[in-house]
């Protein structure tokens, strides 16, 4: 760990792997030759356009994508995915079902409902503060699509394995785990993610559509408001988010050709999270909020014996150089958030700590 950089555990935004910052620095001011920053440069050049043509390339090589998918990048982070999804999806009296898993699913399903769409809550984790995943869910088979949200940032709990629904397609909130496992992609319709968590910095998020799902889009939509507007436009009808993209490409590089794929990110992120859970699980003092089946490989929550030692642990971890470890303001406790770019070292330093603490408050 270089000398005057901490142990990020942010929920999001959150931490970028050491080299793409680095390689961000060494060409800030000089992008490609150009003598310009890239945030200097015109979306329309052919600077930035390799960069937009890169990062889809590799989006779809590490996600084994095949011609019907198309990855888009879209502004309003994925908040205005869950109304885009509801306006482009269920126009014309279609229905989805919705699994609620958390706060995110929660908000998914207001935005249709807002816009007066007809859905049913297919099931549900709220019974026990969303502490696990739904299983042996029923869907209906007319559905136009089953929508869930892979990984529950605020709840700590992840889809181990996605649903059974028979040919429906897929809509999938993966904004705190895309990318750090492989994925059988032909499951899904639509997959979208904001950057700030796995793949970028904010202002950005990417969605992956199927051609099929393309074709149920109303005419009439806003421009910006329609799937079909980033499809033909190569996400470039209107000035992109630019440096937030090339951060996604870069990152994106170094999945591909530091890590070496998603197969070695889930191996190394499965490590992480043993490790962790481990110390939680043999400690008696920390405990782990979610159902063992369930627990998330990103977002690991977990509570103290008080709230008094919950506020100490946060602040000594700080103080260690540990960041981020508290949890969402909504459900309180402990948030350590090891996402693609906390690497063994992070885990290694965090369970250390957290035995020392353990034995001085104990
Ligand atoms: C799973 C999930 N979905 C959606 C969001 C909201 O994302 P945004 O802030 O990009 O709208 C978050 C943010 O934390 C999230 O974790």
């Amino acid at each position: 760990m270089k000398a005057n950089r901490i142990y990020n555990f942010n929920p999001g935004p959150a931490a970028l792997p050491l080299p793409v910052l680095e390689e961000i620095q060494e060409y800030l001011l000089n992008f490609q030759g150009s003598g310009m920053s890239v945030t200097e440069i015109s979306h329309r050049s052919k600077q930035f356009e390799g960069v937009i043509e890169d990062a889809v390339a590799r989006t779809k090589r590490l996600l084994n994508l095949d011609d019907r998918y198309h990855v888009l990048f879209i502004q309003g982070g994925a908040s205005m995915q869950f109304h885009m999804i509801a306006l482009n999806l269920l126009a014309d009296g279609a229905t989805a079902d919705y699994v609620n898993t958390g706060t995110w699913s929660t908000k998914a399903i207001k935005e249709a409902e807002i816009l007066g769409r007809s859905i049913t809550v297919a099931a549900s984790s709220e019974d026990r503060n969303f502490c696990y995943i739904p299983k042996d869910i029923s869907f209906n088979p007319n559905a136009a699509f089953v929508h869930i949200t892979s990984n529950n940032t605020i709840k700590g709990t992840q889809w181990a394995e996605f649903p059974d629904t028979k040919g429906v397609p897929i809509v999938s909130d993966m904004s705190s785990d895309i990318m750090s496992r492989p994925l059988d992609a032909s499951r899904f319709g639509l997959i979208y993610a904001g950057a700030q968590k796995n793949i970028g910095p904010a202002g950005v998020c990417m969605a992956i559509i199927r051609d099929d799902l393309l074709e149920r889009i109303p005419d009439n939509l806003p421009s910006m408001l329609s799937y079909r507007t980033y499809v033909n436009k190569n996400s470039l009808y209107n000035t992109p988010p630019c440096f937030a993209i090339y951060t996604v490409q870069l990152v994106l590089k170094w999945l591909e050709e530091t890590v070496g794929g998603l197969d070695k990110m889930a191996a190394i992120n499965r490590q992480k999270a043993d490790a962790l859970y481990g110390c939680i699980d043999a400690s008696g003092f920390y405990r782990a909020t979610a159902d063992p089946d369930s627990r998330s490989t990103m977002n690991v929550t977990f509570r103290l014996p008080s709230e008094a030692l919950e506020a100490k642990f946060v602040q000594e971890g700080l103080a260690n150089g540990l960041g981020g470890l508290k949890g969402h303001r909504s459900v309180g406790g402990c948030r350590a958030s090891i996402y693609n770019a906390s690497g063994l070292d992070a885990i290694e330093a965090l369970t250390d700590f957290m035995k020392t603490f353990e034995k001085a408050n104990g």
